[in-house]
């Protein structure tokens, strides 16, 4: 969800006031995803390098996330939405992740879409604590370090049990991926869009899923024999 700053600068406004404007963006696409049947939406809320931004910036972003975590608790359960986490928890603010653990809590039976929210997520980071937590089990004897395979990788991160993304979206005009789902992110058609986030609302994600069905996924074969099956 890149470019709520620039958006608020272009503007004279301070950089929160872009985030607020995030917010709304960002309740835009989860009903619209939810609304279209997307099955999974993971938004990039905030990474494990973000807190080298300027004290007043990250507590205002921690603010923001616990007031759209409790106002949009019952829009969640009315649609059904299923809210997980992609990070570690232990670094976020008492209060914000005391009302995360509730809301996640609150819309464990919910059976509709996927919200993931990544916040304190970093790829490498995710990645270093599944090598670990293998590592481990090696030791313990209850992992064979020969049967580890690329399901068993998966199966130690943040989106265990969940399937890779298919589509991965980068608003505000910079092209690279920020440490974000670096290993389940092997085969997604990649989606860079100048418009700043405040300003991606439900035509630009519609855009963005028009495209992804333009492409053609080949996963390694020959365009020939996708059309083949
Ligand atoms: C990146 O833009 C955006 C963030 C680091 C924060 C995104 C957070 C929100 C939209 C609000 C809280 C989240 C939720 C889910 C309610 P940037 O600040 O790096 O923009 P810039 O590149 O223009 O400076």
């Amino acid at each position: 969800m890149d470019g709520n700053g620039r958006w608020a600068e272009e503007r004279h406004r301070p950089r929160l006031f872009g985030h607020k404007v995030g917010v709304d963006s960002v309740r835009e696409i989860v009903e619209t995803a939810s609304e279209i049947g997307v099955e999974i939406l993971t938004l990039y809320a905030f990474s494990t390098e973000n807190w080298n931004r300027p004290t007043r910036e990250v507590s205002g972003l921690m603010g923001l996330l616990k007031s759209y975590l409790r106002s949009e608790l019952r829009t969640m359960m009315r649609n059904n939405i299923r809210l997980r986490c992609l990070g570690g928890q232990d670094r976020l603010p008492a209060d914000v992740g005391a009302v995360l653990r509730q809301a996640v809590a609150d819309t464990c039976s919910c059976q509709g879409m996927i919200l993931n929210l990544a916040l304190n997520y970093g790829g490498r980071s995710e990645l270093l604590g599944a090598v670990r937590e293998m590592a481990r089990k090696c030791q313990e004897g209850v992992l064979d370090w020969g049967a580890i395979s690329e399901a068993s990788i998966s199966d130690h991160l943040f989106t265990a049990g969940q399937p890779d993304p298919d589509l991965l979206i980068r608003t505000g005009g910079e092209h690279r991926l920020s440490n974000f789902l670096l290993w389940q992110s092997s085969y997604a058609e990649l989606y860079f869009t100048e418009i700043r986030w405040p300003d991606f609302r439900k035509q630009q994600f519609l855009d963005a899923i028009h495209t992804f069905h333009l492409r053609q996924r080949r996963f390694g074969r020959t365009g020939v024999q996708v059309k083949e099956a």
